[in-house]
């Protein structure tokens, strides 16, 4: 297997998906609801389709997960993509240039490869063991080891109306001991954020492997910490993360629990 080969397609195809969902911005696009406040636009059906058809053909023998078509039929369970083709689509919808496009490569269910570019073209990605970088640029998780001194990010789920855990009560709590709480409606990018020491720590309930399988390796391989809210470890199936600088991990999960 030539892990340089996977890394160079993750970020080649992630800037590429970028570049097309861009085009889209700048034309026009058209919206559906696939429930209720969960949207879906002809952006991220035209950039899932680049990718997927690119990597089917590249890379026959490897599995798919992406979150419009779901998982392919063919290809292994043992090396497998996993893929949000738009992360932030309400942003997108609304002309909010805060999206980014999540592709990761995982063996035997454990992340190697993650790339997320964002709505400029920006390339957040990391290899397991091998640091982590905006595009050629290494970076890392902020320093900062005090909740007074930080800034937070983050998310509620499409179903915030019917869910009985909203998180909105966390959201609360935290707002008032930090120097705020964002809610800005891209996991994989939150997670790049926090990796590049923007955010020193974010956490959300209800997410997919897709929003979370490429940003949670790239904040690992930027020296932070990823684990489930209460600190137990994180499961991509499961939902719930917390990713941080790792020095406010601990304080965070006491505020979360
Ligand atoms: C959503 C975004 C958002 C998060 C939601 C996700 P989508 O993904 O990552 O920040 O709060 O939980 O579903 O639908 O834009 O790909
Ligand atoms: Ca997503
Ligand atoms: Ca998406």
């Amino acid at each position: 297997m030539n892990r340089k080969a996977i890394v160079m397609e993750a970020k080649a195809l992630a800037a590429e998906a970028s570049r097309l969902i861009r085009s889209y911005a700048d034309t026009s696009f058209t919206v559906e609801n696939k429930r209720r406040f969960d949207l879906v636009t002809d952006a991220d059906r035209a950039a899932e389709d680049l990718i997927v058809n690119r990597l089917a053909k590249r890379f026959p023998q490897h599995g798919i997960l992406a979150e419009e078509g779901g998982r392919m039929e063919s290809g292994s369970d043992r090396l497998q993509w996993i893929i949000d083709p738009l992360d932030g689509t309400t942003n997108f919808a609304h002309g909010f240039p805060y999206w980014s496009v999540s592709i990761a490569w995982a063996e035997e269910g454990v992340v190697e490869v993650g790339a997320v570019a964002d709505a400029a073209g920006r390339c957040f990605w990391a290899e397991r063991g091998h640091g982590a970088y905006l595009d050629q640029k290494p970076i890392f998780v902020s320093t900062t080891d005090s909740l007074r001194q930080s800034l937070l990010v983050t998310g509620f789920s499409y179903t915030i109306d019917e869910d009985e855990h909203t998180n909105l009560e966390a959201f609360s709590r935290l707002t008032v001991k930090t120097q705020g709480v964002r809610r800005t409606g891209s996991a994989a990018l939150d997670l790049c954020m926090t990796a590049m020491g923007a955010f020193d720590a974010y956490w959300e309930y209800a997410l997919n492997a897709w929003d979370m399988a490429a940003g949670s390796l790239i904040v690992e391989e930027a020296g932070g910490r990823v684990t489930k809210p209460d600190g137990s470890p994180l499961s991509l199936d499961q939902g719930a993360v917390l990713a941080s600088n790792g020095v406010l991990h601990d304080a965070v999960i006491n505020e979360l629990s």
